[in-house]
């Protein structure tokens, strides 16, 4: 007996985030409209720093989505790179690396990608491109000076809304690779302001695929989080 007092919302609370996961096979059918709305409508409830919401949301969908999957991978075979938010390796720390090392193991295992085959690698990141065909991609920018303040309020915006999609049964992936090619997301959509911070591509999953079946672990709470007294 822990003397953990849990209510009915916390019972959902546990169900929802940790049921949660990030999931790379969709089956073809939209979410919709009338979905996708309640979705991003308790997505927008997330906290900000003053309230300011720096956020701007672009979602795509049918032609358009199209249209755009064949412009990225385009841009991707030309090397058109084009990043609003500067990345290296080197800003992981050890223990980031030997947990991205694990997962990798992980998910390249399932899709039965050997550790050293680079080319499959790169050839599954490619294809990534497609919103691992998900029917909806959604584009995060950060508005004002798309500072490490206002990418953090985004940084919430976006698990509000990985959580309200869980909640309505959407499935979803966060793909820091899309963020590679703001230029071209910008250009396809006509989008004018912020720095995108990461692509979101979501729909119905597909159960039947194995990649689907990938769990991650955390590490465990004290080695992230000391309780002060
Ligand atoms: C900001 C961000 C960027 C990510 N980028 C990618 C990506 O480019 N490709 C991908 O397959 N997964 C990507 N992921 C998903 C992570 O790999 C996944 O969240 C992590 O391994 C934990 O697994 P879980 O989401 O299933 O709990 C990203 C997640 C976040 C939050």
């Amino acid at each position: 007996m822990t003397g953990l007092a849990s209510t009915e919302l916390s019972d959902y609370a546990e169900k929802l985030i940790r049921g949660r996961h990030a999931t790379r096979a969709f089956r073809p059918e939209a979410v919709p409209g009338e979905t996708m709305r309640a979705i991003f409508s308790l997505a927008g409830t997330a906290p900000s720093n003053s309230n300011a919401q720096p956020w701007r949301v672009e979602v795509v969908s049918g032609a358009r989505r199209e249209h755009l999957a064949d412009a990225l991978q385009a841009a991707h075979a030309q090397q058109r790179a084009s990043a609003d938010f500067p990345y290296s390796e080197s800003m992981y720390a050890p223990v980031h690396q030997k947990r991205r090392a694990a997962f990798g193991t992980d998910l390249y295992g399932v899709l039965g990608i050997e550790p050293d085959d680079s080319a499959a690698r790169a050839a599954y990141n490619a294809e990534s491109l497609r919103f691992y065909g998900a029917p909806h991609a959604a584009f995060l920018f950060v508005t004002g000076d798309g500072g490490a303040r206002l990418a953090a309020d985004v940084g919430a915006y976006m698990q509000t809304l990985l959580l309200a999609m869980a909640a309505y049964g959407v499935a979803s992936c966060p793909q820091g690779l899309l963020s590679f090619y703001a230029d071209t997301i910008r250009n396809e959509l006509g989008v004018t302001e912020g720095k995108l911070l990461v692509g979101i591509s979501f729909g119905y999953a597909d159960e039947s695929a194995p990649v689907n079946r990938v769990r991650t672990e955390r590490a465990a709470l004290d080695a992230t989080t000391a309780f002060h007294v």
